[in-house]
């Protein structure tokens, strides 16, 4: 008796230290991103509530902490004062017997028009949806509806509304994603809401009641699946022209496969958003895989529109991806401007400049180089960032670019066709892509280059991001080698390429 009780506990000692094991996270994990958030462990998609409040910028996010696949949804939180190094917080909102937690927005009120205000602090609301699993699998349509929190305390406890829901579901099975700010020349919250395929807006003068204004989209931009994730806001050109921009991310049929992120340029008046563009015309905010449900945060200091995506592509493999014992990070903030540009306004986005404080010594710098095929730079840190400039005026070739691989021959080719008038991004060799047909894949963005191309990279363990021609085309993928990449060659096809100049910087871990 007395062995098998020795047994028994041995048995759940075991048990207990692997498990222990299990959801240890020291972010030195295979794959795990040293300058991107992800969480410690468990599954992570969409950014939520995303505003900067007394020196922090929040970060919400949607996360089932028990498991790496998609779950009963919970709002995971974390703060940074600058951008790049972030805090793990308690998890914000659990979800209840109204449903999941699903995307929403976070929002200062400033003038208490809740009343949740208290001896002169001013709340901070959460709108969120609930999602009520019982009554999607009873079949109930009615499934999606709004509720709202409040914090007192800087976002670390939060209070759920004792006559939530705020706004009932009028029948559409899609009714989410609230994303609501305030509008001054009415006095009013505006909450723009995913409704199906199309957006509709309501607004409040409380948060707790809401009347709808308007809809938008149903004939405009891209309809190849659901759409989520709106964001609306103003935006200023650098020559002075204030316009409206509203991001709409779409779960299926973005213009490289799968989920991706459309946005629509225009006029706002307080009720209704009128497209300035030809309704068939779609805006794409990436030309990646893996820039979802990206939103912008509310209330950045010197009016900057900063914005941070999902890295991943819920339609075709976020649950698969390799990793463990996380999956998923967010794409590295970045910051937006709108632009006047030949073809129209457009958004541009570069990684915030605070991440510059990433770099590593002095860049190794190549300049003045013709490459008739291949140019090695030995920069062997797998978490780097790459600034090259070719001038093509001086360039033959057809194809030029860099590509990251492994001595497995494993790789990933960044470049631009000269013939075909387009960028490209081929992880079609990248290493692991067996859990989902559709990794393996050649992106393509139609580009025009002038003289210059020049492209900033930030490489990380399991990503790129590409900026072209200062933000104005961005690539966001994923790759999963079964090495490390540590050789970067830039290369020329058909021809020599004149490479104006390269730097490479080492990028330090936020972890460590
Ligand atoms: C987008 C999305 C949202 C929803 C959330 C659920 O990725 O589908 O529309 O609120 O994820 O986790």
């Amino acid at each position: 008796m007395k062995k098998i009780v020795q047994f028994a506990v041995l048995f759940i000692w075991l048990a207990a230290c692997q498990k222990k094991q299990e959801n240890r996270a020291d972010y030195s994990e295979q794959y795990r991103p040293q300058f991107h958030f992800s969480p410690q462990k468990g599954w992570m998609n969409d950014p939520n509530g995303l505003i900067y409040h007394a020196g922090e910028y929040h970060l919400f996010y949607q996360y089932y902490p028990d498991s790496t696949v998609w779950g009963p949804m919970h709002w995971g939180h974390a703060v940074s004062t600058d951008l790049t190094h972030w805090q793990h917080l308690p998890i914000a909102l659990y979800p209840d017997s109204l449903g999941y937690i699903f995307s929403g927005s976070v929002v200062l009120d400033s003038a208490n028009t809740t009343g949740f205000g208290k001896d002169n602090e001013a709340p901070l609301v959460a709108v969120f949806t609930y999602h009520n699993m019982e009554w999607e699998k009873a079949g109930r349509k009615d499934r999606e509806s709004q509720g709202i929190a409040y914090s007192l305390d800087k976002g670390r406890t939060w209070t759920k509304y004792t006559n939530n829901p705020v706004l009932k579901n009028q029948g559409d099975v899609d009714f989410r994603d609230p994303k609501v700010f305030w509008y001054a020349p009415t006095k009013r919250w505006i909450m723009p809401l995913a409704t199906g395929d199309f957006l509709q807006i309501f607004t409040s003068t409380n948060l707790k009641s809401w009347e709808k204004a308007s809809e938008f989209g149903k004939n405009e931009g891209a309809h190849g699946g659901v759409w989520e994730c709106p964001d609306l806001f103003a935006i200023t050109t650098p020559a002075g022209i204030k316009k409206w921009v509203l991001i709409q991310n779409m779960g299926r049929g973005a213009v490289n496969g799968g989920s991706g992120t459309q946005y629509f340029v225009g006029s706002f008046d307080g009720k209704i958003f009128k497209n300035d563009n030809p309704p068939t015309q779609t805006l794409w905010l990436d030309y990646g895989a893996d820039n979802y449900a990206g939103v912008t945060w509310l209330n950045a200091p010197n009016n900057r529109r900063l914005f941070i995506g999902w890295m991943s592509n819920w339609d075709d493999y976020a649950n698969k991806t390799p990793t463990h014992p996380w999956r998923s990070a967010m794409t590295v903030p970045r910051e937006l401007s709108l632009q006047k540009t030949a073809e129209g306004f457009r958004l541009f986005q570069m990684p915030v400049t605070e991440l510059e404080k990433l770099r590593q010594g002095e860049a190794l710098t190549l300049e003045n180089k013709n490459i008739d095929s291949t140019l090695k730079i030995s920069a062997e840190s797998v978490q780097k960032e790459v600034l090259v400039e070719f001038d093509l005026s001086k360039t033959t070739a057809t194809q030029l670019g860099f590509v990251l691989a492994n001595a497995k021959n494993e790789r990933v080719e960044i470049g631009y066709d000269h013939l075909k008038k387009q960028l490209y991004l081929d992880r079609t060799q990248a290493g692991k892509s067996g859990f989902s047909t559709k990794f393996a894949k050649r992106h393509t963005a139609p580009y025009v280059a002038g003289s210059r191309l020049v492209v900033r990279a930030l490489i990380d363990n399991s990503s790129v991001e590409v900026f072209v021609d200062n933000g104005r085309i961005a690539f966001t993928d994923l790759f999963f080698p079964n090495q490390d990449f540590t050789q970067l060659t830039l290369f020329a096809k058909g021809g020599s390429a004149h490479l104006a100049q390269v730097k490479v910087y080492e990028l330090r871990s936020i972890w460590q």
